[in-house]
């Protein structure tokens, strides 16, 4: 081999190995927190709009995901207001299942009383054209925590979901002794619940 194709070969493998090492997000980069529960799926035969509906249909959370059983915007005062998708500034009353339901779930399936919280977050960010939303914990002052998920389209009909919930705060790590597994398995589980959920639809 010349100098020249093995330098090739030689580079060629480090992009490689540069590709692998940055995996491709559309999640926003945040500060590092005590920790986070995360969750990445490539969803098939689907679009992104298909995606990003089943996300801010919140009426819809109870047909696929066995974490969050019931997401209501609500007014300050808890009253349930009749837009019921994402806006920014708006509180979110979310009930969950921790750890999550067994799949598949639907609109019927019963929660499990001793897995059931309660949550108030506040919606941050709902940015449909970069396939962005974010809400952030705003129940107890002791933890504080932020959920993105992003959309992306990733080709030939595959879109790729992700994730991620960073837990900052007094409590933080408490809760991660505690409910950490089990936090990780509910996202684990949100991201396989949409999938099964989308590509039965396909
Ligand atoms: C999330 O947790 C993983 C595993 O501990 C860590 O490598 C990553 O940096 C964390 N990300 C954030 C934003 O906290
Ligand atoms: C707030 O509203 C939700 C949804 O209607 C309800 O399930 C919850 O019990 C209410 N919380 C309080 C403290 O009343």
């Amino acid at each position: 081999m010349s100098n020249y194709s093995s330098m090739r070969v030689i580079s060629i493998f480090a992009l490689h190995v540069l590709v692998v090492l940055c995996e491709y997000t559309n999640l926003p980069e945040v500060p590092q927190g005590v920790f986070n529960a995360s969750t990445r799926v490539e969803i098939h035969s689907t679009t992104t709009a298909a995606v990003w509906n089943a996300l801010t249909n919140f009426p819809g959370y109870a047909d696929w995901n066995p974490f969050v059983r019931a997401a209501i915007v609500v007014s300050p005062l808890n009253l349930t207001l009749p837009e019921q998708y994402p806006v920014e500034g708006k509180r979110l009353f979310l009930r969950t299942q921790i750890p999550p339901l067994p799949l598949p779930v639907n609109k019927d399936t019963p929660d499990n009383l001793l897995n059931t919280q309660f949550a108030y977050e506040r919606i941050t960010h709902v940015q449909p054209d970069l396939g962005r939303l974010a809400w952030e914990y705003a129940t107890d002052t002791l933890i504080q925590a932020e959920r993105w998920q992003a959309v992306s389209d990733l080709g030939n009909g595959v879109v790729l979901y992700e994730s991620r919930e960073v837990f900052n705060g007094l409590l933080a790590s408490v809760l991660q002794k505690t409910l950490g597994e089990s936090l990780q398995k509910g996202f684990d589980d949100q991201g396989r619940g949409l999938k099964l959920f989308l590509e039965r639809g396909a």
